[in-house]
């Protein structure tokens, strides 16, 4: 079967980097570029990362693209702490000679959804800034991709006040606007991540003895700063195999004027009407509620296999 073209597109960080690490061994995803975005920390730390994590994993042919250096109608606000003072706890990644695409991120997203004739999907695991920037400026992109999935919000609690979610809180402008796109959305938001909790430990069993030194050593020395759920990863495994999670549909609705909720998924779980009318382009979105932790071991257990060389 072939692959689904996919762009990854991501502010790396810590469980960005498990994410693009799964995302990257698994047969079911052809990653045609991996575009970068400020919000674990600002755009440029994050492409330097993102360049160390591309020679890490020895990619060749996928395109490699910075993103936007600040968001839609917000500046960056590099959150204290949550992924240390590189962005992957302490650790600083050789970027060696791996070279950024000339193009912008929402370029690139735009011309791989051309070449892929409809069958794009996009994995998004930062703000959503790129995609926003992407959609306002080709009017047409929303008609060439298959599908988005996204690590944000929550249907419960948050992580950025009471009831908000990093990703979304960063740029909740791209996010309305990437909500309203009518594209087929899967989003796993905090609520359904608890089960799949897994620290360094844990995960240093999970490794095969002849794993790559310096990718086992990459691994755990990050790890040492992460103490909750690898967001991004979860979401990328929840799509690798659909298995891991328990879904509902419902309409997903972003605040973006609110000074108390800013930022907030308003997942309409009770409800399957649309309140908000519209254009009649919008549709249900793919909600993750819970996730199944035997099974995301397994995954990176699996996944840990294709990094020895
Ligand atoms: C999300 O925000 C970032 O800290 C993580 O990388 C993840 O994408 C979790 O709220
Ligand atoms: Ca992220």
């Amino acid at each position: 079967m072939s692959r689904i073209p996919v762009v990854f597109d991501s502010d790396p960080g810590i469980d960005d980097f498990f994410a693009w690490m799964l995302l990257n061994s698994s047969d079911k995803y052809d990653i045609r570029a991996v575009t970068t975005v400020p919000g674990n920390n600002t755009l440029e730390t994050v492409t330097r990362n993102a360049r160390g994590i591309y020679r890490l994993f020895r990619m060749s042919g996928t395109r490699l693209a910075a993103g936007a250096s600040t968001h839609m109608l917000k500046p960056v606000d590099v959150p204290p702490g949550a992924h240390g003072p590189t962005g992957l706890g302490t650790v600083e990644l050789d970027p060696g000679d791996v070279k950024l695409d000339e193009k912008k991120a929402w370029d690139v997203i735009y011309e791989e959804a051309v070449k892929a004739k409809g069958e794009l999907e996009i994995i998004a695991v930062g703000p959503l800034t790129n995609l926003g920037i992407a959609f306002f400026k080709y009017a047409d992109l929303k008609k060439l991709v298959k599908r988005i999935v996204i690590m944000g919000g929550s249907t419960t609690q948050g992580n950025m006040g009471p009831f908000g979610e990093a990703n979304i809180c960063h740029d909740s402008h791209a996010a309305d606007i990437v909500f309203k796109t009518g594209i087929p959305i899967v989003m796993v938001g905090l609520n359904a991540l608890p089960p799949c909790a897994m620290e360094g430990d844990q995960m240093e069993e999970l490794m095969p003895e002849n794993i790559n030194p310096e990718v086992k050593d990459v691994c755990l020395r990050i790890m040492q700063s992460r103490h909750y759920p690898l967001c991004d990863a979860v979401t990328v495994a929840a799509v690798l195999d659909e298995n891991l999670a328990q879904w509902v549909d419902c309409y997903v609705d972003i605040e973006t004027r609110s000074p108390l909720t800013t930022g907030i998924t308003i997942c309409d779980l009770a409800g399957s009407k649309d309140y908000f009318g519209g254009d009649g382009a919008r549709q249900k979105c793919k909600v993750a509620i819970t996730t199944d932790g035997k099974l995301y071991y397994d995954m990176f257990r699996e996944m840990f296999k294709k990094y020895c060389w």
